[in-house]
């Protein structure tokens, strides 16, 4: 009878824990919407990019949770950048069971019968010469994400007919994009936020291999992706749980790197700790310390802050008491540990700021405008040009918060 009433309350947990995951994960996005078409954008407007349906991809069964084709938002390039790419994975949290991808299918980020028509684009992806100077003119592409597993499940739930296809959406955007002028690429570059920064370090490499033989200069940009596989408040693992669901539910584990899946599990494959000191392409972190969406989900989500003495802090970080600064100071310094060998590579780039922020290189605030965050008077737009065109090392990290008053801290 206890053990009963314990499992029926572990389930409702369960199921409260998605629901708040879903409904913060939809929110997040909502914002990310709003701020793009918001005070976190350009005075002058850029007009928004039109969508394109990818409706020939639905025969390699590459389509969204809902069975719809994909989509990508082009800005094409031109001059100097006409022969350059970016492609960027769109973010956008994740769906952890079949349960929770069935209500994802619903809504933009699981179908693109809901996509919004015409996306604004800044920070990397502006067309502004002053906004963006190292990128605006190159080919700029957003693959929407609508399979809920960053681009790398494959599997079909036969009862519900919801379909994990984010592998299979990858390769046929990226075969796509490569028929339409990407193949004769001087140089491109992988880049994506959070749920994206994950899915552009899972396939940085295999992005590279689609230009094997050709003299293109290929990189990876992952921003906001370092999710820490890191103890919580109550001395769990919510983000392990969570991605446990993740990578079971979308059949995750054959796409991950057989470098990892060789000795670790495939849970442990999809947290970038494991992946990143075996990423073959030249490859940028970027992440703020304090991630906030790791802080509310991963940290002291409500699943793991019993008795609410989190609530304050994680929306507000002047609320936080010297103990929680504390335990995040922790967390930032288990991140700057996570980089150590990794920045060891003479071709890899980092910038690890100490804000509260999740995602700074979507925005035009963050990424090169007047008084965005820097480290050592550097921004972050400059720091990513840098590396890529090689004009100088960038490994920047930041002292602990609260000493650099450059953040554009979101709480
Ligand atoms: C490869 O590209 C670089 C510049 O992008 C150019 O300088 C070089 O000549 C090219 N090499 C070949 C073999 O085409
Ligand atoms: C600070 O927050 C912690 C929760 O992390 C709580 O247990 C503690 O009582 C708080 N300390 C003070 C002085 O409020
Ligand atoms: C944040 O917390 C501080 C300190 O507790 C408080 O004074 C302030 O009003 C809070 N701000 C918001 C927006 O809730």
């Amino acid at each position: 009878m206890g053990e009963k009433v314990g499992m029926a309350s572990k389930l409702l947990e369960r199921f409260l824990l998605v629901l708040v995951v879903l409904v913060a994960t939809t929110q997040a996005a909502a914002d990310g919407h709003k701020s793009a078409g918001g005070a976190r954008r350009r005075a002058t407007a850029e007009p928004p990019v039109p969508i394109t349906i990818l409706t020939s991809a639905v025969e390699k069964g590459a389509v969204c949770l809902d069975g719809s084709p994909p989509a990508y938002h082009l800005d094409r390039g031109s001059g100097s950048g006409r022969n350059s790419w970016i492609v960027n994975l769109e973010g956008g949290g994740w769906c952890d069971s079949v349960l929770s991808c069935g209500w994802r299918k619903g809504g933009y980020l699981g179908s693109s019968l809901h996509m919004d028509k015409p996306m604004f684009f800044g920070g990397i992806m502006s067309a502004s010469a002053v906004d963006n100077p190292d990128f605006y003119n190159w080919n700029r592409v957003m693959v929407r994400y609508c399979d809920g597993g960053s681009f790398a499940g494959e599997g079909l739930d036969r009862a519900t007919g919801v379909c994990f296809r984010g592998q299979r959406i990858w390769d046929a955007a990226v075969r796509h994009l490569l028929s339409i002028g990407m193949a004769s690429a001087d140089r491109a570059l992988l880049t994506g936020c959070s749920a994206g920064g994950l899915a552009a370090m899972l396939h940085c490499d295999q992005f590279s291999a689609f230009f094997a033989g050709k003299n293109t200069t290929v990189k990876c940009l992952a921003d906001a992706g370092l999710f820490l596989d890191a103890v919580d408040v109550s001395g769990g693992r919510s983000l392990r749980s969570y991605f446990q669901g993740v990578v079971a539910t979308h059949g995750v584990a054959q796409n991950l790197p057989s470098s990892c899946t060789g000795h670790l599990d495939a849970t442990s494959c999809f947290f970038p700790q494991n992946i990143i000191g075996n990423i073959k392409t030249p490859i940028f972190l970027l992440n703020a310390a304090y991630d906030t969406w790791q802080l509310r989900e991963s940290l002291a989500p409500n699943g793991a802050d019993h008795n609410g003495a989190w609530r304050a802090c994680k929306l507000n970080r002047t609320a936080c008491n010297e103990s929680q600064l504390t335990f995040l100071r922790s967390f930032r310094d288990q991140m700057v540990a996570t980089v150590k060998d990794f920045s060891g590579s003479r071709s890899n780039g980092l910038f690890i700021n100490s804000c509260f922020i999740h995602g700074q290189s979507e925005m035009w605030a963050t990424w090169n405008a007047p008084g965005s965050p820097a480290i050592g008077n550097k921004g972050i737009g400059k720091s990513v040009g840098d590396w890529y065109f090689g004009r100088a090392q960038v490994k920047a990290i930041d002292c602990p918060y609260p000493c650099d008053n450059t953040c554009h801290h979101d709480i």
